[in-house]
């Protein structure tokens, strides 16, 4: 195998290259058999270029058909070209064109990288290194150049042909062809190009932006789909509109198109003005998709739209910068959520998913910075850090800066780099300048990795009235980073007094506190304050001011003093997690729960379940216990998840058993007679039965038969996907029956299929694994597909621990010999199957011992792709 640094690509290395793209002509000719595409470039020398410097394009697994300059063809010895590029030893000193012709062959493009075919569909995904699969080209984010795409395609198979930006030419091309021509007039980032001929069905609709500009907007889709793209089209105009009010910002081209693919590597893609999507975050009916479904439709219409500007007008210097655009447009989308629904309850599940997902990625081997300054494949680093903790440091600098200066660093942000390809760095200086702050300190948030644990002590003197808070940071060293300095922690707070309401103070001294925000910017601080009449109760990191685990030190009794008394919902939430998450750590590792503990968190529950000032959402968020992975998280070490297993069951069991007709009734009380309707209130109410749906099921006798009630009866794919997640999750007697029943029913329908597979995958019994061999080995399986191989095995190792790290290695064993056949086919969603593995170093040995067997074994196999092998060493370094 080749050795670390061989092939590793650092931040520091970073220069410009010597030649510019100044304008781009692509010309697509499609048919059956093959694409050709020619490129004509014009390119020219930077100022200090040095006459004779050879031009060097990436190419990735093309071949070149004809090369030429200023319409010179070029003698063999003038260039060099192979599958991975194309170098012109000594191009001319002055602006020329370069005209390339290279042959493609889309059909067999199983990466779905760069130009390929999904269900009979042309389509493209260019971010990040996509773009160097269709032509020679320097494909990096700082060379910026205008677009102009002709495609000429059979018109039977292809009679819809989009590129980006506005429509200016079409007709026919005689033999059964016809063409478009398409012009992007801003500069743009080859990653952002893309293509896409097909036989689609559309609907359309329109948008006059805040200047009163008309936009057309139109969503393709299969034919007989168009009605399911209705609620994205809705998403889309609510989210321009929220830009504008918002942010300020307007939309710039005339057209604004959207495409529902159903082979694509991830979510989507902002490629401008010419949207693709993966189908599953564009389609939507009552009977195919959950509330879930819709409200993640609406938030990725959102982040893509959003991405205009976060990423389109203003792009990234390098792929370092990632989460420049990333981070920033998740915060824009989460802020867009709050505004559209519940912002607690929003607020709860964003952060709820930072715990599952990215505080386990930052404990562990794949830990990286929001900004990391090394990779070896840069396709790796679309991580849950990236997206989902640079979008908690915009967030922390938001609560710092507070909403107007936050929204003038923003403003200069848009005013300054407009047309850039840019750094955090200027991103951080543009709010340095309209604050007149220094975010240097604060700036570790972007290079270090890593979560900081934050200890509390606290000290009352009831004589002097002065109530001590000690705040302490420290983070564990991380991969490549052994020390750590302190960051900067911003702290929203309040104390509560005796009858639960906010006390005030007469002077406070000893650290940073303005109102309700303590900035921890050392290892330490102690703050005081005085003309504290009684002991408070400390609500510490208010609304998950910092992504921060928090040791606060309090007991039970003050945690449900929180839960029912905190003005913050989101630290009301919190309290009850704590209470939940301690017992069940506790008792995982030997140190049971007492009678007590689970009497008073029942009361504490059944009070919120009876405040009637709480929404349905937010009750549903309450009375959820800790997932498996979350307490993994917090016993941190040794990990057993046999015995977490065992002792949640065992846990709800008892919390639940002595109010399982209370919640019954509830549940019952609950059911919906309107029409289906995805807004907040129905979803809250239906997310409130499925919560106390998966309490009865796993804690009381009564909960089988009230799930298989609710498959049979339910009127919307909401309800009977939960009902069956939840009956194959705790394996109840009906489960089997449950996924033969959904199986038959649904089978014309892939996205619903997808459901089954997730909730097979899931299954609670020890048959799963097996279960699971056998559907993939069905002739018919779509084993191309990433979607259908995510929900199987992405769901498996993600969300299904007590199987997955099996003490036997089973779970390791089946992993690792589903990833090595999936390699062959889609390096890109092996290697995020195989992040699973990250678990290693937290389990006990002998799990810890037969996953290193497996992913050893996996390791010695021929002709891994280089997306597999950077996660099979870092994962096995660590
Ligand atoms: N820029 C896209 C988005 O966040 C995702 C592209 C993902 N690319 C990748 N190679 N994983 O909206
Ligand atoms: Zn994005």
């Amino acid at each position: 195998m080749r050795t670390d640094t061989e092939q590793t690509i650092f931040l520091r290395d970073y220069e410009p290259t010597p030649y510019r793209i100044v304008s781009v002509d692509l010309d697509f000719r499609i048919t059956e058999e093959m694409t050709r595409v020619r490129a004509q470039l014009t390119i020219e020398p930077r100022e200090e270029t040095a006459p004779g410097t050879p031009l060097v394009l990436d190419g990735d697994g093309i071949s070149l058909h004809s090369i030429a300059i200023d319409g010179a063809p070029l003698v063999l010895a003038a260039y060099a070209a192979d599958e991975t590029g194309l170098t012109v030893v000594e191009p001319p000193y002055r602006r020329f064109v370069l005209d390339t012709e290279v042959l493609l062959k889309p059909e067999t493009n199983s990466k779905l990288m760069g130009l390929y075919r999904s269900s009979g569909t042309w389509c493209t995904q260019c971010e990040p290194e996509g773009f160097r699969r269709i032509t020679y080209y320097l494909d990096r984010p700082d060379i910026l150049a205008p677009f102009k795409v002709r495609i000429t395609a059979p018109q039977s198979v292809a009679p819809v042909l989009l590129s980006n930006g506005n429509l200016i030419e079409q007709g026919a091309a005689g033999d059964g062809m016809h063409y478009v021509v398409w012009e992007d007039p801003f500069p743009k980032p080859a990653y952002l190009f893309a293509l896409v001929a097909g036989d689609l069905g559309v609907i359309k609709d329109s948008f006059t932006t805040m200047s009163g500009r008309e936009v057309e907007l139109g969503i393709y889709c299969s034919h007989g789909k168009e009605n399911e793209c209705l609620y994205a089209m809705d998403s889309l105009k609510r989210s321009m509109a929220w830009d504008e009010k918002r942010f300020g910002r307007e939309y710039d081209l005339d057209v604004f198109n959207i495409v529902a693919v159903s082979d694509f590597n991830f979510g989507a893609m902002e490629n401008k003005g010419l949207n693709i999507f993966n189908d599953k975050l564009v389609f939507a009916s009552p009977e195919t998709a959950s509330d879930a479904n819709y409200a993640s439709i609406e938030r990725v219409i959102a982040h893509e739209y959003f991405h205009n500007w976060t990423g389109n007008r203003i792009t990234c210097r390098d792929w370092f910068q990632l989460c420049l655009k990333e981070g920033l447009t998740v915060y824009r989308d989460q802020e867009f959520s709050s505004d559209e629904r519940s912002r607690p309850v929003q607020r709860i599940h964003d952060v709820e998913n930072l715990r599952v997902s990215q505080f386990p990625e930052d404990g562990g081997p794949l830990a990286h910075p929001p900004r990391p300054d090394r990779y070896r494949e840069i396709n790796n680093f679309y991580t849950t850090t990236v997206y989902q903790k640079g979008a908690e440091v915009v967030r922390m600098l938001a609560t710092i800066l507070g909403e107007d200066g936050f929204r003038k660093g923003m403003d200069l942000y848009f005013e300054h780099h407009d047309g850039d390809a840019t750094t955090i760095e200027a991103f951080l200086k543009v709010f340095e300048e309209a604050n007149g702050v220094d975010l240097g300190q604060f700036s570790r948030w972007y290079t270090e990795a890593g979560t900081p644990e934050v200890t509390v002590s606290e000290d009352y003197d009831a004589a002097s009235q002065t109530y001590r808070l000690t705040l302490t940071q420290k983070t564990n060293p991380t991969p490549n980073q052994p020390e750590k300095a302190p960051f900067v922690i911003p702290v929203r707070f309040g104390l509560l007094g005796p009858n639960g309401s906010e006390m005030s103070w007469s002077a406070v001294s000893g650290g940073t506190v303005h109102d309700d925000l303590i900035i921890l910017d050392k290892e330490s601080v102690t703050i005081s304050f005085e003309g504290i009449a009684n002991k408070p109760v400390p609500s510490l990191f208010r609304g998950f001011s910092a992504p921060v685990r928090l040791n606060s030190g309090l007991g039970e009794d003050n945690l449900l003093f929180l839960a029912r008394h905190d003005a913050d919902p989101f630290n009301r939430w919190d309290a009850l997690q704590s209470v939940s998450t301690h017992l069940l750590a506790d008792a995982a590792q030997g140190r049971p729960w007492h009678a007590d503990n689970i009497e008073a968190l029942r009361q504490a529950l059944l009070d919120t379940l009876d405040d009637a000032h709480l929404d349905d959402a937010f009750k549903a968020q309450a009375i959820g216990i800790p997932d498996e992975t979350v307490i993994g998280r917090h016993i941190g070490r040794d990990i057993d998840p046999d015995s977490i297993a065992r002792v949640r069951k065992e846990f709800i069991t008892a919390l639940v058993g002595p109010m399982d007709s209370k919640l019954e009734a509830l549940f019952a009380s609950l059911a919906i007679t309107d029409a289906y309707s995805p807004g907040a209130g129905q979803a809250g109410r239906r997310a409130l039965r499925t919560a106390l749906l998966s309490l009865l099921v796993a804690g009381s006798g009564r909960g089988a038969a009230l799930a298989e009630r609710l498959y049979a009866n339910a009127g919307n794919m909401t309800e009977r996907s939960a009902a069956l997640a939840i009956s194959a999750r705790n394996w109840t007697r009906d489960a089997p029956a449950l996924l033969g029943d959904f199986r038959a029913r649904y089978s014309g329908d892939a996205l619903v299929f997808d459901k089954w597979l997730v909730a097979s995958a899931q299954a609670g019994d020890d048959g799963v694994i097996e279960r699971m061999r056998t559907i993939l080995a069905a002739p018919d399986f779509p084993r191309t597909n990433p979607n259908r191989l995510r929900s199987l095995l992405g769901s498996f190792v993600m969300n299904n621990p007590a199987q997955f790290l099996k003490e036997d290695g089973s779970g390791f064993r089946f992993i690792c010999e589903a990833v090595t056949e999936i390699d062959k086919v889609n390096p890109q969603v092996a290697a995020r199957i195989l992040t699973g593995f990250r678990v290693l170093p937290m389990l006990e040995e002998r799990r810890r011992v037969a996953a290193r067997a497996a992913l050893e074994s996996l390791r010695s196999q021929d002709g891994l792709s280089r997306n597999t092998q950077d996660i099979l060493q870092r994962i096995l370094a660590g």
